[in-house]
């Protein structure tokens, strides 16, 4: 038996303007980050269309190729997802958190500096990324950490920061001081997008 179904590819999108106007974050490493996400794009597509006429394992074996290409299917799409927040999210002046958002981190973690000192504490402590996200489950925001691309994601949390700290993500700019490039990445949000995402969702305090 083969699997069949659709596999519409997707495409890259175009980053704004902005992204190569950032302070302390250069046009190289966003460059960096965009290749990185093309090629995730890529691997999403090739791998959609490697699994339409894969053969499926018969009876009670498992396949290897069905393994290896649903392992590598997360790793590309959360490498789109996550770089999607990532560019969508930066070029603005950092700052205060506003509206929504404001109220969620405020009641969550005290003050905004709070969430800022766990963000970057989290951020610290992965291999790949940190992420803000809104848990629909427990009605709250949690800072999250991130290894690789599909490691640990959690259910049912709409992610509204993600913060890449994989090493192509500060190494030109900042070398091995990744806590000065997360204070970058913190003053280059536009907490306005961050705020929208959040009304759109619909979250409510
Ligand atoms: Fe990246």
């Amino acid at each position: 038996m083969a699997l069949a179904y659709n596999h519409e590819e997707i495409t890259a999108r175009e980053l704004k303007p902005a992204l190569f106007e950032l302070d302390g974050i250069s046009r190289e490493t966003i460059e960096a980050h965009y290749r990185l996400y093309e090629g995730y794009i890529a691997k999403r597509n090739e791998i959609l269309g490697r699994l339409d006429g894969v053969d499926l394992a018969s009876a009670n074996q498992v396949s290897s190729d069905i393994r290896a290409l649903k392992v590598e299917l997360t790793f590309a799409i959360g490498g789109i997802k996550n770089h999607e927040i990532y560019f969508e999210h930066l070029g603005g002046n950092g700052g205060d958190p506003g509206g929504i958002f404001a109220d969620l981190v405020k009641r969550d973690f005290g003050a905004a500096a709070a969430w800022k000192a766990d963000l970057k504490a989290t951020g610290m402590a992965a291999r790949g990324w940190a992420w803000t996200a809104y848990d629909w489950d427990e009605g709250r925001l949690f800072n999250y950490l991130g290894d690789a691309q599909n490691t640990y994601p959690v259910w049912n949390a709409t992610p509204l920061v993600a913060l890449d700290v994989y090493e192509h993500a500060y190494f030109m700019d900042f070398a091995t001081d990744r806590g000065s490039y997360i204070d970058a990445f913190l003053n280059n949000l536009d907490f306005a997008v961050v705020d929208d995402w959040a009304q759109k969702y619909g979250i409510k305090k």
